[in-house]
């Protein structure tokens, strides 16, 4: 394991393939003042081009292969011994089983190309095409057993141009996606710091306790 910095959420990234994503976290935790720094990346390829990039930039990699008795388990085995706090699947291919999910529950966040809950799955470019939108996007959500269907933690809208095609729009999008997905990461993992989300958060919990009489604050 490398050296823990105290005090920074321990990110585990998953990759399937080129990782341009990961390499936006990585790049992103190297600011003093990110909150989260990426102990590992992984996934389910030992040959993902990515795993290259994140070697070469000296972040722990674990080559695995996909097997489906025990690629799960070895996964969680490798987050408990680097004592993972987030996953953040970039890209990554295999769909989480659903006790996997339910242990990390609120604890995995996605990207994916689109203004989600429109076009979940694959081809999505090419089915906003085909849609006729002029605007798509990205989202970063948190993973739930539902394939790309998560509460959304945040989106940017990005133009669909007259001439664009999928791998247009793909480039265009992903620009996006490397600006969105660091903020959206920092901000998740500092939410608990968050004025709004505390409030939110006892809110919630004084409407589910029959003994609070609760009045809402005004906020700032
Ligand atoms: C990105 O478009 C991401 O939104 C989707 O898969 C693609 C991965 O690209 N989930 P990269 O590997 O991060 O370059």
């Amino acid at each position: 394991m490398g050296d823990h910095v105290p005090n920074k959420t321990r990110i585990a990234i998953l990759i399937s393939g080129r990782g341009s994503n990961m390499a936006a976290l990585i790049y992103a935790s190297r600011a003093a003042h990110c909150p989260y720094e990426i102990a590992i990346v992984t996934g389910d390829r030992s040959d993902a081009l990515g795993l290259d990039l994140a070697a070469a930039e000296a972040v722990t990699v674990e080559r695995l292969t996909y097997d489906k008795a025990t690629y799960f388990e070895k996964l969680e085995e490798l987050f408990s011994d680097h004592a993972i706090d987030v996953i953040a699947l970039a890209g990554f291919m295999r769909i989480l089983p659903a006790d996997f999910v339910a242990r990390w529950a609120g604890r995995i966040v996605n990207i994916h190309p689109s203004l989600l809950p429109r076009h979940r799955g694959l081809a999505t470019h090419a089915a906003v095409l085909a849609a006729g939108e002029t605007t798509t996007g990205c989202t970063v959500h948190l993973v739930t057993a539902t394939l790309d269907d998560g509460p959304i933690l945040g989106q940017v809208e990005v133009a669909v141009l007259p001439g664009d095609d999928a791998s247009s729009l793909a480039e265009r999008v992903l620009i996006a996606e490397h600006q969105l997905y660091p903020r959206i990461l920092a901000d998740f993992v500092t939410r608990e710091r968050n004025p709004e989300w505390i409030r939110e958060k006892v809110g919630s919990l004084a409407q589910t306790t029959s003994e609070v009489r609760f009045r809402p604050i005004a906020g700032p």
